[in-house]
């Protein structure tokens, strides 16, 4: 049998790959305060999200690979380092701010805040430090959905401080305007006031800030997602074939804009009946799918419609923090994963950042 030596133990985590950035925990430099005491092996392995959805396959792997060599116990620690993704469009970054996910829909109703938040409180729960932005004038629901109210106060250096709930910093233009109030904002006015939100808001150090756009490529989306630095796009349909027509026009307009679409959530997929667990596809079948292969995106996640995730929205509990999460909860947890390993990838492959004049 061989030593159970630190070297031994870096040459068996060699054979181990890092299955989505390719590359192995060593050369990768993910392995961390190894330490050999007797028969037991401890380190920490640094992902680089704290919701990576691959945390299983990598540990069986390290325990596969270490098995030869004869320890007794094998302490293995997760770590997290987020990397910083550079935005396409040349706009100013936010100083803690690493990854900007936009949250969008070509029109209203399909359930993008109801993503944005689970997404949000999913990533929160995972130990990622997250923002979240109700960029949605048109409807901001984000504080109910969230179960968040009041009015933000001033920092001593007079900069926004956001409320909290779930683990997620969170500003809305709700905290902003008296309550009932329409609000009828023009696309200029609307970008202003975000960039503010982005400028003003002590988000301190986050590893994402999700953005809830507003519905639809008018005027005001438009100027609002040219005044974002985002990093990626996240779009939301229903399986009807309406939503997905609308969704179209607004991932045309993210390609106008050179903002990278990470792919499609396909909301209300099917009704589970939660007494006979039969599934009905009340709004079609396989509309987000077609969408996303129609146009080489990835289909991120498919939502069923589930009472807990209108329930949860209407309560401020977000279902991905519900005690008892359900089919949906469960396909949310997983969506935000997806998202977190998807933004990984996209840091890595973009080297160093260039300082474009
Ligand atoms: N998967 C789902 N299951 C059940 N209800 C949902 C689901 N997704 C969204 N809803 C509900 O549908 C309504 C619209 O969703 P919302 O997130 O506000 O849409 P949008 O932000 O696109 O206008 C809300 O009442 C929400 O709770
Ligand atoms: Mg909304
Ligand atoms: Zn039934």
């Amino acid at each position: 049998m061989p030593q159970l030596t630190e070297a031994a133990v870096v040459d068996a985590l060699r054979t181990v790959q890092e299955p989505e950035l390719g590359g192995d925990l060593v050369s990768r430099n993910m392995v961390k305060d190894l330490a050999i005491d007797g028969t037991r092996v401890s380190f920490t392995i640094e992902l680089t999200t704290p919701a990576c959805p691959l945390k299983d396959e990598i540990e069986a792997d390290v325990r596969a690979a270490l098995a030869p060599l004869g320890a007794e116990t094998v302490d293995l620690a997760w770590g997290a380092m987020v990397r910083r993704s550079t935005p396409s469009q040349p706009l100013q970054l936010i100083p803690g701010v690493k990854n900007i996910i936009a949250v969008a829909s070509g029109k209203g109703g399909v359930g993008k805040s109801t993503v944005s938040v689970n997404l949000a409180a999913a990533l929160a729960r995972d130990g990622a430090s997250v923002g979240l932005l109700d960029a949605d004038i048109t409807g901001p629901n984000i504080p109910m959905m969230l179960g968040v109210e009041g009015q933000p106060r001033a920092t001593a250096d007079n900069r926004i401080e956001p409320l909290e709930r779930h683990g997620v910093k969170v500003i809305s233009i709700a905290f902003f305007v008296p309550e009932g109030q329409p609000i009828v904002w023009r696309g200029p006015l609307v970008g202003g006031a975000i960039q503010q939100f982005l400028r003003d808001v002590d988000w301190g150090d986050l590893d994402y800030l999700v953005i809830d756009l507003p519905p639809g490529t008018s005027d005001a989306q438009l100027t609002l997602a040219q005044s974002v630095p985002i990093s990626g796009a996240v779009l939301v349909t229903t399986p009807q074939e309406v939503s997905v027509s609308d969704v179209t026009k607004a991932l045309g307009m993210f390609e106008r804009m050179s903002v990278p679409v990470i792919g499609v959530v396909e909301n209300m997929s099917a009704f589970i009946c939660p007494h006979c667990g039969e599934a009905t596809e009340i709004f079609g079948r396989g509309g987000g799918e077609r969408f996303a292969r129609a146009h080489g995106l990835e289909l991120l996640g498919q939502i069923p419609l589930d009472i807990t995730v209108r329930q949860g929205g209407d309560a401020g509990v977000p279902a991905v923090a519900q005690r008892e999460p359900g089919p949906a909860a469960e396909a949310l947890v997983r969506l935000a994963r997806t998202v977190a390993a998807r933004m990984s990838v996209r840091a890595a492959s973009e080297g160093p950042v260039l300082t474009v004049s």
